[in-house]
């Protein structure tokens, strides 16, 4: 029986295919050197807002729970802007059905005219985005809050900022450093809003209990967040 053999003009083409794969390999490590490198990243990005709205009065001072106004942030994959009738809740004594049902804090305010123009047309406030991943990137909220990864960890005391500001370099790098060491990270989930929470003992040594207790594994496989 014959065996089967390559043509012979194949040998010429093994360097190549050898220069093929040093290329490739060095053009998917320079990819991944820039997808890591802070400076390719937005970290102290604050877009001035429509309205001058301020996590340090309602998140900070008034101690309102962030889930009041992002309410989808443990049950989906992105936490939700608050729609102009949770601001109302509070800020509007004049509903336009002329019912009382409403609070009437500031209701005359200048700062609050965007709100109060976006409630009678029903058009939302034209907020500006702060945090944007690439698309081709898959991050999910209810995936890390409700295992007990707090908002500070990845988006700094947000109940002292006046205006948000990206604190944290959301490259490939920084979401891979956490899934290979979350210990120090980790809390019971009912305090994840609470961003002024402190551990009860060494933070790594108590999030290594939870992470056995809760068994927490992130994962590090490019199809995790490429897919
Ligand atoms: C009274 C409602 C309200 C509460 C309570 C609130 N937020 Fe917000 N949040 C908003 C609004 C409105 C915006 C959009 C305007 C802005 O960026 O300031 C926003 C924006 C944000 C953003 C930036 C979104 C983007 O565009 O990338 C983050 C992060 C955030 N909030 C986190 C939190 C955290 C963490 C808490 C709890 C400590 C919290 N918020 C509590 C209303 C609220
Ligand atoms: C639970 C009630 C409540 C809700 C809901 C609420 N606020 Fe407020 N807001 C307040 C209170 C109370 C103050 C005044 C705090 C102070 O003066 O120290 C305030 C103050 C403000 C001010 C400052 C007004 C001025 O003239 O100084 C702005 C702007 C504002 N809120 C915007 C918003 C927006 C936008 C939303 C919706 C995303 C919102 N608020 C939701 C209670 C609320
Ligand atoms: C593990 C990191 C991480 C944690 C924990 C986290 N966030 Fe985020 N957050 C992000 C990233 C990354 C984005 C940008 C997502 C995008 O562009 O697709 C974001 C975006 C947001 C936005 C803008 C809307 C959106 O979904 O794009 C809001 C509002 C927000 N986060 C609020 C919160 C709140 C409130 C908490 C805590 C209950 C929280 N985040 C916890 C990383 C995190
Ligand atoms: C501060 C720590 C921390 C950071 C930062 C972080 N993660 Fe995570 N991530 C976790 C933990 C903890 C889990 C939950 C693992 C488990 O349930 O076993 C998780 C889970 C996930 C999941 C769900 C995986 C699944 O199996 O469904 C995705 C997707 C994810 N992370 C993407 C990201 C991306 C993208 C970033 C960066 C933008 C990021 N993470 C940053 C800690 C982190
Ligand atoms: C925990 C989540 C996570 C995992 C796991 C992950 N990536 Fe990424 N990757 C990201 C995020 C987030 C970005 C966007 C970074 C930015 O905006 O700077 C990114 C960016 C990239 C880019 C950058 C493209 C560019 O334009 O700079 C490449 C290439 C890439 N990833 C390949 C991979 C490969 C290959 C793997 C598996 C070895 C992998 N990633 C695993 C989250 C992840």
């Amino acid at each position: 029986m014959d065996r089967f053999y390559f043509p012979a003009w194949i040998n010429k083409l093994v360097p190549l295919i050898g220069l093929g794969v040093a290329l490739g390999g060095g053009y998917a490590g320079a990819l991944l050197y820039y997808a890591g490198n802070p400076r390719t990243t937005d970290v102290g990005y604050a877009p001035s807002q429509p309205v001058p709205f301020s996590h340090a009065i309602h998140a900070g001072k008034l101690k309102m729970d962030c889930r009041y106004c992002h309410t989808s942030v443990e049950k989906a994959a992105f936490a939700a802007i608050p729609a102009t009738k949770t601001c109302v809740n509070c800020h509007s004594g004049q509903a336009a059905d002329g019912s009382t049902k409403y609070t009437a804090i500031h209701s005359l305010s200048p700062k609050l005219e965007p709100v109060r123009t976006s409630f009678s047309s029903g058009k939302s406030v034209p907020w500006v985005k702060v945090h944007d991943l690439p698309d081709y990137a898959y991050f999910n909220h209810s995936a890390h809050v409700t295992r007990g990864v707090s908002c500070v960890s990845c988006h700094g005391r947000i109940d002292k900022m006046e205006v948000v500001r990206q604190q944290e370099p959301l490259s490939m790098g920084w979401c891979l450093e956490c899934h290979r060491a979350p210990e120090k990270h980790l809390r019971p989930p009912e305090f994840v809003t609470k961003l002024d929470w402190v551990a009860p003992e060494d933070p790594v040594v108590y999030g290594a209990k939870l992470r056995k207790e809760y068994n927490i594994n992130p994962s590090t496989d490019c199809s995790t967040c490429h897919r």
